[in-house]
């Protein structure tokens, strides 16, 4: 199947909307040093679009075996298109139903906290993002 890498012209033009094909993230994600993958570790993606980097580090994180609430809890997003978000959240969500997580309502509320609709460049948004994972504030 091809991998729709762009939604409109528009887009291009005014955000600079380009999303990055899969097996490139997943090279990316390859060069992390070891450590960046404890469980307590957090991912922040400032400008996530439809989540490309937010599912492939949530699925590798279950993969290591990663108690499923926990690895959602360590993974942040913003994005300044609502549509976007909408998409990244969704992803996620599918990937921890194929993992057997069934508490959906504790699913949603830590993607509603940590996937977020904000301008990455304005101070408020970033530090509305609690980039510390504490066990059990969510989960
Ligand atoms: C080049 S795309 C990359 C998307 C994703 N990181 C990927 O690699 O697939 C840039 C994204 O940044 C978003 N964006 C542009 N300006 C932004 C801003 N000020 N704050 C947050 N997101 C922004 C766009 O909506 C778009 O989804």
């Amino acid at each position: 199947m091809t991998e729709t890498l762009t939604k409109s012209a528009a887009r291009v033009k005014e955000l600079g909307e380009v999303f990055t094909p899969a097996t490139l993230v997943g090279e990316m994600l390859d060069k992390l040093p070891p450590e960046c993958w404890l469980p307590d570790k957090t991912f922040l993606e400032p400008s996530c679009g439809t989540g490309n980097f937010l599912v492939q580090i949530l699925q590798r994180k279950l993969d290591m075996g990663h108690p499923p609430l926990q690895a959602l809890s360590t993974i942040y997003g913003i994005d300044i298109m609502a549509d976007n978000i909408d998409e990244s959240r969704q992803r996620m969500c599918q990937i921890m139903a194929e993992h057997g997580v069934s508490d959906m309502q504790r699913v949603l509320r830590i993607l509603e906290h940590n996937i977020i609709c904000g301008n990455a460049l304005d101070a408020a948004t970033l530090h509305s993002v609690p980039l510390q994972y504490i066990p059990g504030r969510l989960g």
